[in-house]
């Protein structure tokens, strides 16, 4: 076989065979396919397509190219969750605790954050002393003992997305639905959850902007996750702001802090919400939607969210005490950005908000850059709300010197106009089985 051959072949919108597929990840993955090689037939996948078909092939080669995790040793139905890409999208430290206490094992292998976005292992370090880097067996210990665990991923899990998407960054190729679906599924069913439920962004800031885009690509990971025995769901958003108000790690946690003991953003609660009760269900631990959002308004209000979040944070050696009280987090230097017009806000552009937190030193450059934890942005007025001139829109924290950059960037992400204008809907669909 030649990859020459290959490339010719899909070059002229034919299918590659599984066959195929494996040669090109393997010789990817061990170097003996070179990236100009490799990147000339990503580039014609992207201009002539996938099928369903080789789109699993493609899937199933990326995750036999490195280790699985076999969470087999874990009782009951695990639990996953995974999102597109938001900003200041702090869902999965609320939903994992939420769920979890409900009996619900959530056991998630998560990554560091790279540029705008933010990982959850960032914003979990925030907290003093607590540990991440964990053991197989100690992950599953802990997923027994208490419902739950999070941790960075242990061992070579699908090395050849990792080389691919690197390539895709640099070749213009990562915006295709077929490798995205495939990158980043072959990564979640490699860290072996039952039940997957899938938050696709959608929106200026986010890979789909449009949703009908979104709703292909929703389909393709839904009939990926049942091609490998996974019950998945996908719930389509809007990212047309950033979610919630908190941007960053430190306030980012603390947002989850709140919104654990329903005192959180109105729109980071209606995500949580939706997602938990698409976990509950495939989980098998209520029957129908009502129950199980009665379950979870009864543990975000009497506070056993919030306990089993401190549990986690304890059991992995975190100061559970910034947990009871949040003025323990020491966020950078604090400035105030006001708004120069009247009116109603009518646009945030999420993307330039997560840039701005980069730049203030809540984000990567690249992957050595090293995180100001107590750096990031708190909204003070979002879409919708009636502002004055004076009025402050944005704290701003950093130890960064050229405030006065973020500050005109962040000023730039808001659109204030004279009509006041409804956010759109958070929830746009939900994609849970494909005909
Ligand atoms: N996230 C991933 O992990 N992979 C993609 O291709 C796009 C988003
Ligand atoms: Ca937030």
């Amino acid at each position: 076989m030649h990859m020459y051959d290959i490339i010719e072949k899909k070059k002229n919108g034919a299918v590659l065979s599984t066959d195929e597929i494996n040669f090109v990840i393997q010789g990817y993955t061990d170097g003996t396919i070179p990236d100009y090689q490799m990147s000339a037939l990503l580039m014609a996948i992207c201009l002539q397509n996938m099928t369903v078909e080789e789109t699993f092939a493609l899937t199933k080669a990326m995750i036999e190219s490195g280790e699985t995790i076999d969470l087999s040793g874990i009782e009951g139905v695990k639990v996953d969750k995974h999102s597109t890409g938001g900003v200041g999208d702090t869902t999965s430290l609320v939903l994992g605790p939420l769920v979890a206490s409900l009996g619900v094992p959530f056991a998630k292998m998560s990554g560091r954050g790279l540029g705008h976005t933010g990982g959850t292992l960032d914003k979990l370090e925030s907290i003093p002393g607590l540990c991440i880097d964990m053991s197989k067996e100690q992950f599953i210990d802990n997923t027994n003992a208490i419902k739950i665990a999070i941790c960075g991923q242990t061992g070579e899990v699908t090395p050849a997305d990792k080389k691919i998407y690197a390539l895709r960054d640099a070749t213009a190729t990562v915006n295709h639905k077929g490798l995205i679906a495939s990158s980043i599924m072959s990564k979640k069913i490699a860290v072996g959850a039952d039940a997957l439920v899938l938050d696709v962004k959608v929106g200026s800031g986010a890979f789909m902007k449009t949703l009908e885009a979104a709703t292909e690509l929703s389909q393709l990971m839904v009939v990926l996750g049942e091609q490998f025995k996974r019950k998945t769901v996908a719930v389509i958003t809007d990212m047309s702001e950033p979610l919630g108000r908190a941007v960053g790690n430190s306030v980012e946690v603390i947002e989850a802090i709140d919104t654990l003991q329903n005192k959180g953003p109105k729109d980071l609660k209606e995500l949580v919400v939706v997602l938990a009760e698409k976990l509950l269900l495939l989980a098998g631990a209520y029957d129908n939607p009502e129950d199980a959002r009665q379950g979870i308004e009864g543990a975000l209000s009497d506070g056993s969210a919030l306990s089993k979040f401190k549990e986690m944070v304890e059991l992995q050696g975190g100061d559970g005490s910034y947990l009871d009280d949040t003025s323990k987090f020491e966020l950078s230097p604090a400035f105030e950005l006001k708004s120069d017009a009247a009116g109603y806000v009518q646009k945030i552009d999420a993307l330039k908000v997560g840039e701005v937190a980069k730049n203030l030193g809540a984000g990567r450059e690249t992957k050595e850059s090293i995180l100001d934890l107590g750096a990031g942005i708190y909204l003070h007025k979002k879409i919708g709300d009636r502002v004055e001139i004076g009025d402050v829109l944005a704290t701003l924290y950093t130890k960064k010197d050229d405030v006065d950059t973020a500050k005109a960037d962040l000023l730039q992400a808001y659109t204030i106009g004279t009509e006041k204008q409804d956010g759109s809907a958070l929830i746009l669909k939900v994609v849970d089985h494909v005909e």
